[in-house]
């Protein structure tokens, strides 16, 4: 796993977003596989403004998301469909056929495992993944793969760890409304994609950047796991570098 490093947050959106507006131009049929959170939001509002300004052309690009609440309606503020149209879709050309959530029918948990299915089949019929954008838990958590004994390979449900429930509570009025469960991609259809862009800003990811930057595998940290994989990049800004940084001088001095 490569790191990357910029000087700000507001760089390390434009160098990623860059990176993502050149595939497309190259290929205008790319595969997106995109994330939530706040992390990632400087990366869309920086290709919204290269669809408006240098007429970078989405339609003929088709999105996956990585994960999504499960009980949430699509038009609930907090659901993941709603937060890409805010931050995305809504501002570029991309067609509405071309976009892909993970949607199980609200209470409807016997159907859970067939619509998983169906989402895989579904981007195995894409072509799977050019490009996978991911920012990253602070318990090291990919998609909403939480730390365990073990992993799921594709999509599933899952039920939320307590720091994730804490972490995601500032979107919410309360904890409580934190939806206890989600449905993520698994660790296999993330290592499928080609290209995987890891992002992570500010202090507060310091630790599990260093910590991942390790290069030790367990699947109590998921985002170690991608060290298995042959072309994935972490972008961080300064202050997520931090930790990285002073290991690594110290261990030059
Ligand atoms: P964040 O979330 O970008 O809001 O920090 C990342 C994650 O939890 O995967």
């Amino acid at each position: 796993m490569l790191i990357v490093k910029h000087e700000t947050y507001n760089d390390m959106s434009r160098a990623v977003a860059n990176m993502i507006a050149r595939e497309i131009r190259n290929n205008p049929h790319t595969v997106l596989c995109l994330a939530t959170g706040s992390t990632p939001i400087g990366i869309y509002q920086e290709l919204v403004r290269l669809h408006r300004e240098e007429d970078l052309d989405f339609s003929q690009v088709t999105t996956f998301n990585l994960d999504e609440y499960y009980g949430l309606d699509k038009n609930d503020p907090q659901s993941y469909s709603y937060f890409m149209r805010e931050h995305l879709f809504a501002h570029v050309n991309v067609s509405e056929q071309n976009i892909h959530h993970i949607r199980v029918p609200s209470n409807n948990l016997e159907d859970v495992a067939r619509y998983c299915q169906e989402y895989e089949l579904k981007i195995k019929q894409a072509g799977g993944f050019d490009i996978l954008i991911d920012g990253i838990g602070l318990n090291g958590h990919i998609g909403f793969n939480e730390p365990a004994d073990e992993l799921q390979s594709y999509t599933h449900l899952v039920d939320l760890t307590q720091s994730t429930i804490e972490a995601n509570s500032r979107f919410f009025s309360s904890m409580d409304e934190v939806p206890r469960h989600a449905l993520t991609m698994g660790m296999a259809t993330i290592l499928g994609a080609k290209k995987i862009l890891l992002v992570a800003s500010g202090k507060h990811k310091a630790e599990i950047v260093n910590t991942i930057m390790d290069a030790t595998i367990t699947t109590q940290i998921p985002a170690t796991l991608l060290h298995l994989h042959h072309d994935t990049e972490m972008h961080v800004d300064s202050k997520a570098a931090q930790l990285v940084d002073q290991k690594r001088s110290a261990e030059r001095s």
